[in-house]
């Protein structure tokens, strides 16, 4: 029996940014004109009535606005769609609400409106705790702009974390350790440390394809991020996934819900889905294109450009591939609940997995499966070679 639980999780995608960053691929833009609110607002509003449709009741665990920049949002426009999906569904005293920030002076102004509108936990994109950083990162904000930032969110927000990218050409390992415990005093209960990756489309690809940005070695990048676990470990932040950090019971738990495998409901231009119904699991996807995505909203239709059936045995992989990227690793009987599969050599390659648990790579008990220490720098090519 596929899980039929009623608790989901609402993903908002805000599209938007101020300046578009040299290395992202996310689907974030700056608007060639000037942005409608009023028309955003309804759009939302018509997509969170359809999807309601679709699903039925309801109680949301969380809601996240992701971007894009959504903290650019004016906070009236977020207020209305938390409001409208308390009324299709239901939020609760527990309903951990996120939105993602940069620490820039518009933005902080905008910090009370959201706390007492009810969010209740904030994510600001710092990056860097380094002015030279930020300015290789193509980023508008300075340091400075970081620590006010981070001050005013700690007085209205119940949680605050912060995201920093390492692995920029020609970090050392000694700047590395310096800026970590830089973040580590300026921290609340939750961080995000993500290694640069270059992305296919950006500006950083053709550059680093042309050589003009040098990527740290492989032995330097592991040992950045064993410095990365072994300083925020000292600080009490336990890695609680690969690139997550937390003290003990502040883990975000929108991303952990969709890593776990729960369902989840993606609401505005380019957001992924994951939804039950029938018995069966749906992936879904909107149309990217914010254009395409608001015209289709205003007129009442579905913006739904992709909404097929997983099999259960893609969706087992799924989990598989997200669940191990956290620590406590994937939860055996929560899978199968989830997804009528009943025995794990249907959807994994068993020798592998001997293998890597002879080897110190995995742990595996009737309870669940999941990542060592020495297998987490390996992640990507232990699930690769897991997957059947
Ligand atoms: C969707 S972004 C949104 C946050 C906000 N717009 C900002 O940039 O501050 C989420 C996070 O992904 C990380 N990120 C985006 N592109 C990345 C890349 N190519 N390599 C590593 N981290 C990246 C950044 O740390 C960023 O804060
Ligand atoms: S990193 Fe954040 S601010 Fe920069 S373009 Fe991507 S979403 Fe926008």
């Amino acid at each position: 029996m596929l899980n039929k639980s009623k608790e989901i999780a609402v993903y908002v995608h805000w599209p938007f940014c101020a300046k578009k960053c040299p290395y992202c691929d996310f689907n974030s833009h700056v608007s060639k004109q000037e942005i409608n609110y009023k028309d955003w607002e309804a759009a939302y509003k018509n997509e969170v009535n359809i999807e309601q449709d679709k699903l039925g009741g309801k109680i949301v665990r969380s809601i996240f606005f992701g971007g894009g920049t959504p903290s650019l949002m004016p906070p009236n426009l977020v207020d209305s769609i938390i409001q409208h999906i308390g009324k299709k569904w239901a939020i609760t005293n527990k309903t951990e609400i996120t939105v993602e920030a940069n620490p820039s002076s518009v933005e902080i102004q905008n910090f009370k409106h959201l706390a007492v509108n009810g969010v209740n936990r904030l994510s600001l994109g710092i990056q860097s705790l380094n002015d030279n950083s930020l300015k290789f990162l193509g980023r508008n904000h300075k340091a400075k702009d970081s620590l006010k930032a981070l001050e005013i969110a700690k007085k209205n927000f119940d949680r605050v974390s912060f995201d920093l990218i390492y692995g920029l050409p020609l970090q050392t390992a000694a700047a590395w350790e310096k800026e970590l415990a830089d973040a580590i005093s300026l921290s609340g209960e939750h961080m995000s440390a993500y290694q640069l990756t270059i992305e296919k489309g950006t500006p950083f690809y053709s550059m680093h394809r042309d050589k003009k940005i040098v990527l740290p070695s492989e032995s330097t990048l592991l040992n950045l991020y064993k410095i990365t676990d072994s300083i925020l470990k000292n600080a009490k932040l336990e890695k609680y996934e690969v690139s997550n950090y937390a003290l003990k019971d502040a883990e975000s738990i929108h991303n952990v819900k969709i890593w776990e495998g729960f369902e989840y409901c993606g609401i505005g231009p380019g957001a992924h889905g994951r939804i039950q119904k029938n018995n069966k699991w749906f992936a879904t996807h909107k149309y990217s294109s914010p254009n395409i995505w608001l015209y289709k909203n205003l007129k009442g239709d579905s913006s739904l450009y992709k909404n097929d059936v997983i099999h259960p045995r893609e969706r087992a992989q799924e989990i598989l591939l997200t669940s191990l990227r956290l620590t406590k690793g994937m939860k055996i009987k929560t899978l199968f609940e989830n997804t009528n599969i009943t025995k794990l050599d249907t959807f994994i390659n068993i020798d592998n997995l001997s293998r890597f648990k002879k080897i110190g790579l995995i742990h595996i008990n009737h309870e669940s499966l999941k990542i060592t220490n020495k297998g987490f720098p390996l992640l990507d090519t232990i699930i690769n070679k897991l997957l059947l």
